[in-house]
Formats: C-alpha cells, structure tokens, sequence
C-alpha cells in the first residue's frame, strides 16, 4: 500500500530523516517508535506532503511527491498530528464536519460511526472543542480523521499525555478502526503500547531506522527492552 525508499527530509538546511525505508501493507498496523526528537513527526508530514523529502514515497503505485497535501488527503491519506489540533472555538459537531469536508453525503454516516466509537463525544456534541479535556481532545482528533474516510490513517502521538485508562480507550479505538478496514501508521513514545497491538514497528532513532521487525519481535528484543521499557 504504502513504500517508502531512501526518503531524506528535514527543515531548510537542517537534515532530519536519513535514507528511511518503510513498507506498509493494506490492512496493517505499523508503528514508528522512538525518542523525542528521533524524527517520528517529520516522516508523517513527509508522507502527507506537509514538508518537502528526497527519495521516494508511493501509495497505490503512484508517487505521493508528484501530488500536493489536499490531493493526499483526497487519495484518503489522513494524518492526526501530534498536539491534537482540533478547532478550539468550534462545536465538536463543527470539529468533525471540518474533518467531513470532502465527504458531505458520507457525512451523516461517519458522524455516527465517530460517536459508536467515542460516545464521549456523542454526550458532548454541543461543547466548544477547546474546553474539552485532553483526552476527550484527542478523541476529537480521530473523530476528525475519521470524517475524511481514511485508507490509510496517520496517527501522530495520539496518547500522549493521557491517562492510563484514556490511553486504553485510544489504544482499543486504533484497533476498531483497523479492523473496520483502515490502514494504520501509528508514530508513539508508548512502545509497548504500540508494539502490542502492531503487525509490524520500526525503531527510529536520530533520523535513521535501527531496527525492524514484528511487534513481538521487537517487545521481545534486548535493545528495545533496555532503550524503551526500562528492562
Ligand atoms: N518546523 C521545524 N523547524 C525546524 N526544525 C524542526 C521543525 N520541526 C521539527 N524540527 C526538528 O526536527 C527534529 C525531529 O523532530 P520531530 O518533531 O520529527 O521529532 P519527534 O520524533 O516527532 O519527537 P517528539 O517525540 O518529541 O514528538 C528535531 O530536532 C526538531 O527540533
Ligand atoms: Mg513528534
């Protein structure tokens, strides 16, 4: 679905990712874990098209670098970013059309479906996005991301700074979107988290890959036990 080869980015004369190589399969959940600053949030604006990279990125046979961000998301690449980002001043009703903009007929469907997933947000609809809590934001976001009809789902730190049972909420809910048949690349510091309930991860550290495998594998490697989970 998704073949990253020799991708190079970074932010004017600063190099940030180096020769990344990444393969995501249909129907997948793949995770990118590692440290502040490892370039985990460069490589999802990458392949959104946000920032400018070298090297090659392809979905579906076709070269996202050809293709500008609004046309990325059409091809239903959708990135959750990190911090969340909803619409503070809007409803979260408001929040999640914004997200539906491409897809008004789909509009009523998806809206359910959000509130199936978050009923949280179902009980809220009406409250201004910005006054929400932070996970209930982060909900939003997905919620969000969800309107767009994502293929392929760009989920950017999406449990940072939550608490342990709104990390689980998140955590199961990336798991119901997948098994409803959406693609997930899923960027986390949470490594166990993520590696738990991925087919696939990759450890990136100072903008280069290190090490690639199974989640198990990597659960169950000496170097990601030492570096991530305090084993
Ligand atoms: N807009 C920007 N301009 C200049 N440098 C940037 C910009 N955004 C990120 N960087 C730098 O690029 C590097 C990688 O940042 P990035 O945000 O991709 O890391 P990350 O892995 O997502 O980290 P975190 O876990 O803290 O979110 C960092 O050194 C950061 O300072
Ligand atoms: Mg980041």
């Amino acid at each position: 679905m998704l073949n990253i080869k020799n991708l190079s980015a970074g932010y004017g004369e600063m190099p940030v990712l180096k020769d990344i190589n990444i393969t995501i399969a249909q129907g997948d959940i793949v995770s990118v874990v590692g440290s502040n600053g490892a370039g985990k949030s460069t490589l999802l604006k990458a392949i959104s098209g946000l920032i400018t990279s070298k090297g090659t990125i392809t979905y579906n046979n076709e070269s996202l670098h050809a293709l500008a961000a609004h046309t990325i998301v059409q091809r239903g690449i959708i990135h959750v970013p990190e911090g969340r980002k909803i619409f503070p001043e809007m409803s979260v009703v408001e929040n999640l059309i914004m997200g539906g903009y491409l897809h008004p007929k789909d509009r009523k469907g998806n809206m359910e479906r959000v509130f199936a997933l978050f009923p949280k947000l179902a009980d809220r609809r009406n409250q201004l996005g910005g006054t929400m809590s932070g996970g209930e934001q982060q909900m939003l976001a997905i919620g969000r991301g969800l309107m767009g009809n994502p293929k392929l789902l760009l989920l950017d730190e999406p449990s940072l700074g939550l608490s342990p049972l709104f990390t689980e909420v998140v955590f199961n809910a990336i798991q119901s979107i997948n098994k409803s048949g959406v693609t997930v690349l899923l960027v986390e510091q949470n490594v166990y988290q993520s590696l738990k309930i991925s087919n696939k991860g990759y450890v990136i550290e100072i903008g280069s890959i290190v090490l690639t495998g199974t989640g198990e594998e990597l659960l169950n490697n000496q170097d990601v036990k030492k570096a991530f989970l305090g084993m």
